[in-house]
């Protein structure tokens, strides 16, 4: 399949995603009982995991979605934003930051940080894919999906240069395409 300039192909498929998705949430449902969490799904990747996930969820919760931003193309480019867009209070929240993906973990440690200077009773990550910067690293992620190495992925919520986040399947770049054109 073609996406502007790159070929790529099929990695993981929707029922295979779903599975998982199903796997994470009866983790947090089993870990999370007689809490009430806040779910804080970043924009834009995250949110169809966020849906399908959040539709598996049985104990109460919040959902409030967030913004931040450190791509352009298939490469980090490793300028970091701010956390954007929490109207709610977060103050004495147990938070539960969705993720799509994990890469080098710069954009989770700096959410993660933020969050706790706003004074949240706890903060945990669930995301569906980790790249291997992450793992090497040791970013503080709780609830993994898929590990992956260094393939850029899209579809199921993630583009490439804005395309892609609405097929149901996850796709891989093609071997033989360039990761930096
Ligand atoms: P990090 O700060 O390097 O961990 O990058 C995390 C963000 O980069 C994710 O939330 C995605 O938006 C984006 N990203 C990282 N890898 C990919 C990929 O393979 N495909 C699409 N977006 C990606």
């Amino acid at each position: 399949m073609k996406v502007q300039d790159l070929e790529f192909k099929k990695f993981i498929t929707a029922p295979a995603l779903a599975e998982k998705v199903h796997a994470l949430a009866t983790q947090i449902n089993h870990d999370y009982k007689g809490k009430t969490p806040m779910f804080l799904p970043i924009l834009n990747g995250s949110f169809m995991f966020a849906a399908d996930l959040l539709k598996e969820i049985k104990v109460p919760c919040r959902v409030s979605f967030v913004k931040t931003s450190s791509y352009s193309g298939t490469s980090s480019t490793g300028q970091l934003k701010t956390l954007i867009g929490h109207d709610e209070s977060l103050f004495n929240q147990h938070i539960i930051i969705v993720e799509d993906i994990v890469d080098t973990g710069l954009t989770l440690e700096k959410i993660i940080e933020e969050l706790r200077a706003l004074g949240a009773k706890s903060v945990e990550a669930v995301t569906l894919l980790r790249k291997k910067p992450a793992r090497e690293k040791k970013v503080d992620v709780k609830y993994v999906g898929f590990d992956l190495e260094m393939e850029f992925v899209l579809g199921y919520g993630l583009d490439y240069d804005g395309l892609g986040r609405n097929y149901k399947d996850l796709y891989k770049l093609a071997e033989n395409a360039s990761a930096n054109p």
